[in-house]
């Protein structure tokens, strides 16, 4: 099968590549065209594991390519996924569809009835139907629109998209689910759900996913900060809780609040589609407040430690990223309570294995180090700020020896506070325990 994708952000890439994986023939297009050049000669616009693997199997198996010419494209493939980004509209904070349309407008009039044209980038419910009657009003033909939400987790997209827990795919007609099924035979045959549906209830999929995670997260955060107040041990109530299989234990981690391109865009996507159509969703509203309220904490959390004195104090962050096993830096924790800090006269170090290159125009005067322990030399303040593998077995003993005044923050409940203050830490502060 001959598949076109049309965007190479993160969504396109991980998605190209995989297909390609599948055996189908696929082209990725973007209007960026320093990023294709960039791809043709093996450059990724993105840290993903495994993607360079992946992307340089199937580029010399000939199954996988990287073009300028759209038309030319177009013509040429079966069915095309669209996968431009969706930022958050300043305007109604709804998902901005301006490059989805611009797209559309560029190829409809090339685009073939029988050709499939597949939306996997994340948008607002009614846009399957929106983009189906567009298509029909222009080139007065009946097309297929199919919705495929992803449900990718950076740092783990390629292993999400290989083993998914399902598929939803949102049809109009029984061949579009024809060609569907064949695009993801490969899942198909080896039992993952697929799961076929309308195209709105796809497109809500989506969001009522990501919403109901964040609304997880936020929660125990929330609940974190009674446990701080009352004695108790978050990592206890999560493992308590978690243990019920109606609640599950995934995605109860307390932490220093949710970010990512994702969780803080769909919330607010969701909410302002609620309040839209007059079904106001007061839970993700909560949520989203939750989490501001969660970031600011931690800033807090970080000055008390130093009685509120923070002038001069010389800080290190290990890990800036949203999350581990990722470079983005969208929405991460890290820029809500850096800038601050170094507004009230911290002096800032940062450690993160893949930060750098989007971080350092962000935390301005801030110092990077490639080695924890050279970065907390002389140091009065180690906060553990995203979990990468690398700050899980430090030696903490070492760590705190070097310091000037050997104080840590784990954010991330990493580290036990008995196993710290033997190491030599004099404070320790952590979340909700
Ligand atoms: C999220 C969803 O998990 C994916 O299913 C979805 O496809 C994706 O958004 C998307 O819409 O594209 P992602 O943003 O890559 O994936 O990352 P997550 O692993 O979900 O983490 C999001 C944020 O929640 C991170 O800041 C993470 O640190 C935080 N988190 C996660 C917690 O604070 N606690 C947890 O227990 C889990």
């Amino acid at each position: 099968m001959k598949i076109l994708i049309l965007g190479v952000g993160y969504v396109g890439l991980v998605t190209g590549a995989c297909l390609s994986d599948f055996g189908h023939e696929v082209v990725c297009v973007d209007k960026n065209v320093k990023k294709i050049d960039d791809l043709e000669k093996g450059i990724l616009p993105i840290f993903e594991p495994g993607l360079d693997v992946l992307i340089k199997r199937n580029v010399e198996a000939r199954r996988l390519s990287f073009r300028h010419d759209l038309k030319k494209e177009v013509f040429n493939s079966d069915v095309i996924f669209i996968a431009v980004g969706t930022p958050t509209s300043v305007e109604s904070q709804e998902a901005d569809l301006s490059s989805l349309f611009e797209a559309i407008d560029e190829i409809s009039s090339i685009l073939a009835e029988d050709q499939i044209v597949v939306i996997k980038s994340t948008v607002t419910v009614g846009t399957n139907d929106r983009l189906f009657e567009y298509l029909k009003s222009k080139e007065k033909k009946i097309f297929s629109v199919v919705s495929n939400p992803e449900f990718l987790r950076e740092g783990s997209a390629i292993e999400d998209f290989m083993k998914p827990d399902r598929v939803i795919i949102g049809v109009r007609n029984d061949i579009s689910e024809r060609i569907m099924r064949e695009v993801y035979k490969p899942l198909y045959l080896r039992d993952f759900p697929i799961v076929f549906t309308d195209p709105n209830s796809a497109e809500l999929t989506k969001y009522a996913s990501n919403a109901f995670l964040a609304t997880k997260i936020s929660f125990i955060n929330e609940i974190s900060l009674l446990c701080e107040k009352v004695g108790a041990d978050v990592k206890e109530i999560a493992k308590g809780m978690g243990l019920d299989g109606r609640i599950g234990g995934k995605f109860l981690r307390a932490g220093p609040g949710y970010g990512g391109s994702c969780f803080p865009k769909d919330t607010l996507a969701f909410t302002s589609l609620g309040r839209k159509f007059s079904a106001p969703q007061s839970i993700v509203e909560a949520v989203i407040i939750a989490n501001e309220n969660t970031k600011k904490r931690m800033i807090s959390k970080i000055e008390n430690v130093f009685e509120s004195n923070i002038l001069d104090k010389s800080i290190v962050f290990f890990g800036v990223t949203f999350k581990p096993n990722t470079d983005d830096m969208r929405e991460a924790p890290s820029l809500s309570i850096i800038p601050e800090l170094l507004e009230k006269g911290a002096k800032i170090r940062i450690v993160d294995p893949k930060g750098r290159s989007q971080g350092e125009s962000l935390f301005r005067g801030a110092i990077w180090f490639e080695n924890p322990y050279t970065a907390a030399k002389g140091s009065d303040l180690v906060v553990i700020l995203t979990e990468w593998n690398e700050f899980r077995a430090l030696d903490l003993e070492k760590l705190s020896a070097r310091m000037r005044t050997p104080y840590m923050a784990d954010l991330r409940n990493i580290y036990q506070a008995s196993k710290a203050t033997e190491a030599g830490f004099e404070k320790y502060v952590s979340i909700g325990r």
